[in-house]
């Protein structure tokens, strides 16, 4: 998906990937996993999710998304006061434990952060075309330290019944793009309705999937 797809997305509140409220599978696994000194979280392709809510009642979260938009609706939306500033070639928008950096996530470098103790991924992977998936995977490993985990929720359905986005992400293609590190399938659940936040997807069937990826 080129960058223009994603400002007219914004632009006419195409947003049906949006969910109001935490994604389901975050607030029922996530605390199992969140240890004291867990305190740090990266959110790439994080859209206005409120999940970043979540992280931050638990510690500090660094997200990167392209559009301004998305990043002032979210402080907006729920009434958080906000700085914004020029650390080009992005715009850092900061309230007190949630960062954003507006800009394009390929220019962001791992380096300049501390170590993460999470990465979430919840429709990113399954944002970006085929074309894409390397590059950002590669890009998404590159912010992984040594204790760093990846909270990676995909979806698993016969591409064939839908044009993307979502793309469906099977567990061996899961396999193939994270090669080398721990890969657990940590758990799946049925969408029967197919409700994928706001959008009820034309499928047939559709599973989401957990999975707990470090090196
Ligand atoms: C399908 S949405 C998911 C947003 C969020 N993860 C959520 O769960 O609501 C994908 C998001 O990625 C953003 N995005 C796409 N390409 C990007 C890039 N190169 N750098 C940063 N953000 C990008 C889009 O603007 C959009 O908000």
């Amino acid at each position: 998906m080129q960058q223009e797809f994603w400002h007219n997305c914004w632009e006419n509140d195409r947003t049906g990937w949006h969910q109001d409220g935490c994604q389901p599978m975050l607030v029922e696994y996530f605390p199992k996993f969140w240890q004291t000194p867990d305190h740090r979280v990266f959110v790439p392709l994080c859209g206005k999710s409120e999940d970043l809510l979540f992280f931050a009642e638990r510690g500090k979260v660094v997200g990167s998304e392209l559009s301004a938009r998305a990043c002032q609706q979210f402080f907006a939306e729920n009434q958080l006061a906000y700085t914004r500033q020029a650390k080009h070639p992005f715009t850092l928008y900061q309230s007190k434990d949630i960062d954003i950096y507006q800009g394009d996530f390929f220019a962001l470098q791992a380096a300049q952060f501390k170590p993460f103790d999470w990465i979430y991924d919840r429709a990113a992977l399954i944002a970006l075309p085929e074309s894409m998936r390397t590059d950002y995977v590669q890009h998404l490993i590159s912010f992984m330290g040594q204790k760093t985990r990846l909270f990676l929720l995909t979806l698993e359905f016969d591409q064939r019944e839908m044009a993307g986005p979502p793309f469906a992400i099977s567990a061996g293609l899961v396999h193939q793009l994270f090669a080398g590190f721990n890969i657990r399938q940590y758990a799946q659940r049925e969408l029967t309705d197919k409700v994928f936040a706001q959008r009820i997807l034309p499928l047939s069937q559709v599973r989401e999937c957990l999975y707990i990826i470090s090196r």
